[in-house]
């Protein structure tokens, strides 16, 4: 069975938006989510035009701010500065990768934790890891909605995740011990890869090489979800990091590239959004 992130991010982005309708009268106005992209790297352009469409489906009000790539870092985090200090703003996100001349740690360390809707806030991922309410980051999120609403079981399940960044290796790989499945965290210098990745149940592959998991690599029944956005060298199409065409017949459930976890990783963008605008409407009493 083919997950597929489009239909089931549609269905949850319609969910939201009924949600969101509410909010005018309830908060008196909408949640609002500002996007800085610097440059014009064509990736990344699509990747925010995207957010700014589903903040439209969604109904939330999305302003895209665009800065040269030569834009100082002092400059960016005063804007991001002055976001935080905005009352009318809810969540702020910082489009990566970032030139080289400024620093992503700095960038990230400096977006208020409670406007931080990607959960990558030094505070955020503290939270995660110690078990306290944070803002999830969103493809990890969405790849654990992707599971279980294929009908996975997570618990007792082997589970190995190859990558290990703080952007999806990681933090899946805790969302899926949180749920009870036993985690391997294996990476490209991994030995023996082929033997670690066919003893999983749930196979995560997120390391940015087209078609790296060939299907020898996959157990029979296996769910393998693939994060992957690449070139093919051949075609020049966008792949996955798996061998989609052969594992696909392998696997209980696949997840295709394009249509799988990116959809997902922009539809809990917007969830988060809602969160952070929530969490400040609604303060928890202590
Ligand atoms: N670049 C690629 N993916 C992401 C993401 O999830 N958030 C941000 N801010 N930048 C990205």
């Amino acid at each position: 069975m083919i997950i597929s992130g489009k239909e089931l991010s549609a269905r949850l982005k319609a969910e939201m938006a009924a949600q969101v309708s509410s909010f005018p009268e309830k908060y008196g106005r909408v949640p609002h989510l500002v996007v800085i992209l610097v440059g014009d790297d064509p990736a990344s352009v699509s990747y925010v035009t995207g957010k700014a469409k589903a903040s439209q489906v969604v109904g939330i009000e999305n302003t895209t701010i665009r800065r040269p790539s030569d834009i100082s870092e002092e400059e960016l985090l005063g804007l991001i500065r002055e976001l935080n200090a905005d009352d009318t703003v809810d969540g702020i996100l910082v489009q990566l990768p970032l030139p080289e001349h400024i620093s992503e740690a700095r960038v990230i360390e400096t977006i208020s934790k409670d406007k931080d809707v990607d959960g990558f806030h030094p505070l955020n991922v503290a939270a995660l890891w110690q078990k306290q309410p944070c803002t999830l980051p969103c493809t990890p999120k969405g790849i654990i909605k992707m599971l279980k609403a294929a009908g996975v079981k997570i618990k007792g399940k082997r589970a190995v995740v190859i990558g290990r960044s703080n952007i999806v290796g990681l933090p899946v790989a805790k969302l899926l011990l949180d749920e009870n499945a036993t985690v391997t965290i294996a990476h490209s210098r991994t030995a023996d890869l082929p033997s670690v990745t066919r003893e999983a149940d749930i196979l995560v592959v997120a390391i940015g090489r087209p078609r790296f998991v060939t299907a020898d690599m996959v157990k029979d029944g296996a769910a393998v979800i693939d994060v992957g956005v690449n070139r093919d060298p051949e075609t020049g199409k966008l792949c996955g990091d798996v061998d989609f065409a052969a594992i696909e017949p392998k696997a209980s459930v696949i997840t295709p590239v394009p249509g799988g976890v990116g959809p997902m990783t922009i539809c809990c963008l917007m969830e988060n959004t809602i969160e952070c605008f929530l969490n400040k409407m609604t303060p928890k009493k202590v």
